[in-house]
């Protein structure tokens, strides 16, 4: 079905009022949205709305994304139809955590069966194993990397997505970014959370295109302020009308490599030549058994499923009574989870990175998941916990590794997105410019307006030390063209007998994002909460070190018998973003988490 933009409609949100493009089907008929967009607090937690839908619904970070998504199914479009319009607006209303300078995964489940569309970041070909040390062979801070042109990776979103749409859109391309780009040249209001992040932002501030367009005099543009991006217009629009060839060569290609490799913090080595080579790569989806249910995940590069599916299939040897009761997780079930966590991070810094450079051990990602490998690495877990450090990789197939561990590394700025449309496709695509506002580069495209879009800092999920101090070399380290291994976790659930679809959900927060899915598929089929239940519990995290609690959301005596049991905990904000959809006899519900300004619409 093709559709042709018609006219604007005014819709409401925080009081402000936004034209919203309205879309024509192939039926003739005319899709229009009323609804006024709802109010959306972003600091501390929010309540979750009760959600129902019979045929389609979206599920985003940001009230503007998910009316755009909205809207593009309203018009007869598809769930990557869909998944482009969103991602479109988040470029826009959402810049701190993904957008068209960096990538993402997009699991589909289709007429086609289940595809991975891999759009991860590759390290240009310049790029070497001692790209984040320092002079002395030692690795950088942190933001030192981040901040800089170094750590900025070939994009691989629009690319990924153009593939998506050639398989799977409905609509035509150039209409699914009419919403950003008519945003985008009216303004929007900045959200709680945006500013929020802009007044806690120190780097940004030092790049001079953000400094002036984020800030007024250094002041983080205020809440509500109605800001307008006409160099992400004039960039949407060439894209729209052009395709993604136009973002990888031309003016915007050569305005980015330029800002890249003439950043004052430190030069990076992507090239025009980069730019050409990407290629998005269509995987095969890893989907495993887990009670009555198949549970399908992004393979690598990505860490995310086959570290959850680890910590899920090793819980089942734990059986704990009373995991949960009146929403408090049991201490019982709380140090389990934990002790299988430190144990599927031990195996994932050995073994995990891009499939295209290291090979699965025994052959087969799928042997890191296998029945007896799991439950002989339950065993290990006892009564007292294994402490800090204490977990050691295991060795799933006899397999040997000359590879060493990877130690940790901080993650922070992401999005997930969930679409169900209403021809039998459902999409779970998370997607990232890594770091909250990436490397800190705006990039204008070369149009000289004000604006633009934000460059990833996706090369800081290599391992910053190549090897050990035993020249063991680490599997995840610095190569030219590779992906860095991500733990980013779409997951689409079906019911393992009628193979109909169960849940769409994922979330975004770095390493993290494995516990916040692993947990809500545990709240949500094993424990049999509702969504909002699930996306609200309270967090736990281990990377096998100290064990993070969310903050005041645990009772003083749950962290004293953790303690008790060998745990080194304490308290942290860990700011989920899950956004769920599932299927229920009445059509589709789900919600978003109220820790983010998400929203879930559909009918
Ligand atoms: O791919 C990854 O795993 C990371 N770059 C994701 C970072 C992230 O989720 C930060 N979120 N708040």
């Amino acid at each position: 079905m093709q559709s042709t933009p018609l006219f604007l409609r005014c819709t409401k949100w925080k009081g402000f009022t936004f034209s919203a493009l309205l879309l024509l089907g192939s039926s003739g008929s005319l899709h229009a949205y009323d609804a006024a967009i709802a109010p959306e607090a972003s600091s501390g937690l929010t309540n979750t709305s009760v959600f129902q839908a019979q045929t389609f619904a979206v599920a985003a970070a940001n009230p503007l994304a998910t009316e755009a998504g909205y809207q593009i199914l309203r018009a007869g479009g598809s769930a990557v139809d869909a998944a482009i319009a969103v991602q479109a607006m988040l470029t826009l209303v959402e810049p701190q955590s993904s957008g068209i300078g960096g990538g993402a995964f997009l699991l589909l489940s289709s007429d086609q069966g289940m595809q991975a569309f891999d759009g991860r970041e590759t390290a240009p070909a310049a790029a070497t194993g001692d790209l984040f040390l320092n002079d002395d062979g030692e690795p950088l801070a942190f933001m030192e990397a981040a901040a800089s042109g170094r750590s900025v990776g070939v994009p691989g979103l629009l690319k990924m997505l153009e593939l998506a749409h050639q398989q799977h859109g409905v609509l035509d391309w150039s209409d699914l970014f009419a919403p950003a780009v008519q945003l985008a040249e009216e303004g929007f209001p900045v959200s709680a959370r945006l500013h929020t992040l802009l007044e806690g932002e120190t780097h940004l501030r030092e790049d001079p295109l953000a400094a002036a367009f984020y800030y007024d005099n250094g002041e983080a543009l205020p809440e509500g302020y109605i800001l307008k991006n006409p160099a992400l217009a004039a960039i949407l629009r060439q894209i729209a009308e052009q395709g993604s060839q136009v973002f990888y060569q031309g003016d915007i290609a050569d305005d980015m490599v330029n800002r890249v490799q003439q950043h004052p913090a430190g030069s990076g080595g992507l090239t025009l030549e980069d730019l050409l080579a990407y290629q998005p790569a269509v995987r095969e989806p890893i989907c495993t058994p887990w009670k009555v249910y198949d549970v399908c995940g992004f393979p690598p590069p990505s860490s995310g499923h086959l570290t959850i599916m680890q910590v899920l299939g090793m819980l089942e040897y734990l059986p704990v009574d009373t995991p949960v009761h009146n929403g408090e997780q049991s201490v019982d079930w709380l140090h389990r989870f934990i002790e299988v966590a430190r144990l599927s991070f031990a195996d994932r810094a050995l073994y995990i990175a891009d499939p295209d450079f290291v090979e699965a051990p025994g052959g087969d990602w799928n042997t890191l998941l296998n029945p007896r490998y799991l439950a002989s690495r339950a065993a290990i877990v006892g009564d007292q916990s294994m402490g800090n450090g204490g977990a050691q990789a295991g060795n799933p197939q006899e397999f040997f590794t000359a590879y060493a561990p990877q130690s940790d590394q901080p993650e922070y700025g992401t999005s997930h997105i969930s679409i169900v449309d209403g021809m039998g496709n459902a999409l779970a695509m998370t997607t990232t410019i890594e770091a909250a506002f990436g490397a800190r580069i705006l990039a204008d495209g070369g149009t000289g307006l004000a604006g633009g879009y934000l460059l990833n800092n996706e090369l800081t999920d290599f391992s910053f030390r190549p090897g050990d101090a035993e020249g063991r070399l680490i599997a995840n380290r610095v190569e030219p063209g590779k992906r860095p291994r991500s733990s980013m976790s779409p997951t689409l659930v079906f019911d393992t007998e009628t193979g109909e679809w169960v849940a769409s959900l994922g979330s975004p927060g770095g390493a993290a994002i494995i516990h916040y899915t692993a947990r809500s598929l545990i709240a949500l089929l094993d424990w049999q909460l509702a969504p909002s239940e699930v996306v609200g519990l309270p967090h736990t995290v281990t990377l096998g070190g100290p064990v993070w609690l969310e903050t005041d959301r645990f009772a003083p005596e749950t962290l004293s018998a953790l303690e008790a049991l060998g745990h080194d905990v304490s308290e942290r904000d860990l700011t989920s973003g899950i956004q769920l959809l599932i299927n229920i006899p009445e059509g589709i519900t789900g919600a978003a988490d109220p820790r983010r300004e998400g929203r879930v619409m559909g009918d």
